[in-house]
């Protein structure tokens, strides 16, 4: 059987670390469709010294994000869900209503009008609000919002801890089966 296609579109936002874990994580889970806006090239380099050419090898197939006409760009491409992990501000309230001048602003409202799980996973703290009006837009238009606000229950002693609670959340909201943290109430 064919592995699911799984779009991960990274922005600008803080929480670079979480995108990579994510992309690990999904390593002989998921075919990955990755595409990374203007501002995701600046904030991976501050936080982790790494340039887009980096991520390749953890994706199926990396798209220019003004390439419009990729195939992620179509509702007739289908996919298992598209997250975008870290969501900026910008990009969130693009998403939310409706913008779609950029492939991963377009990739997310397609996922949207072809309801198929669309993973918006913000990092900004405090929350203004444009930015907590925009969460409300985009839950009523169907996307999950997952917000980069790992739990303690699990005793996180680690970075990877707290990485692998958010990734595993997400991949639960895909349909992925990965452990990556303890669930509470399993041993
Ligand atoms: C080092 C750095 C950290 C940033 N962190 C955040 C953040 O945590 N959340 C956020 O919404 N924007 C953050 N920004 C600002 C966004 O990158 C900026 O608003 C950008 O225009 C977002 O565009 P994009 O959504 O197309 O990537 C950060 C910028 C830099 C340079």
């Amino acid at each position: 059987m064919e592995p699911p296609r799984v779009v991960v579109g990274i922005s600008g936002a803080s929480g670079m670390p979480y995108a990579l874990d994510l992309l690990e994580a999904l390593q002989g889970l998921a075919e990955v469709h990755l595409v990374l806006s203007q501002g995701a090239k600046r904030v991976l380099w501050e936080e982790m010294g790494l340039s887009p050419k980096d991520l390749y090898p953890l994706a199926s197939r990396v798209y220019k994000d003004g390439d419009l006409g990729a195939p992620i760009a179509s509702g007739s491409f289908p996919t298992r869900g598209m997250v975008v992990v870290p969501c900026s501000a910008t990009t969130l309230a693009k998403v939310a209503w409706g913008l779609a001048d950029t492939l991963l602003t377009r990739a997310a409202y397609v996922h949207l009008k072809e309801r198929r799980p669309l993973i918006l996973v913000p990092r900004e703290t405090p929350l203004p609000l444009p930015t907590l009006r925009a969460m409300v837009q985009a839950a009523e238009a169907g996307a999950v919002v997952l917000p980069a606000s790992p739990g303690f229950y699990h005793r996180p002693k680690e970075v990877k801890d707290l990485l692998g609670f958010i990734t595993q959340r997400i991949l639960d909201h895909l349909g992925l089966k990965a452990e990556r943290a303890p669930r509470w109430g399993e041993t």
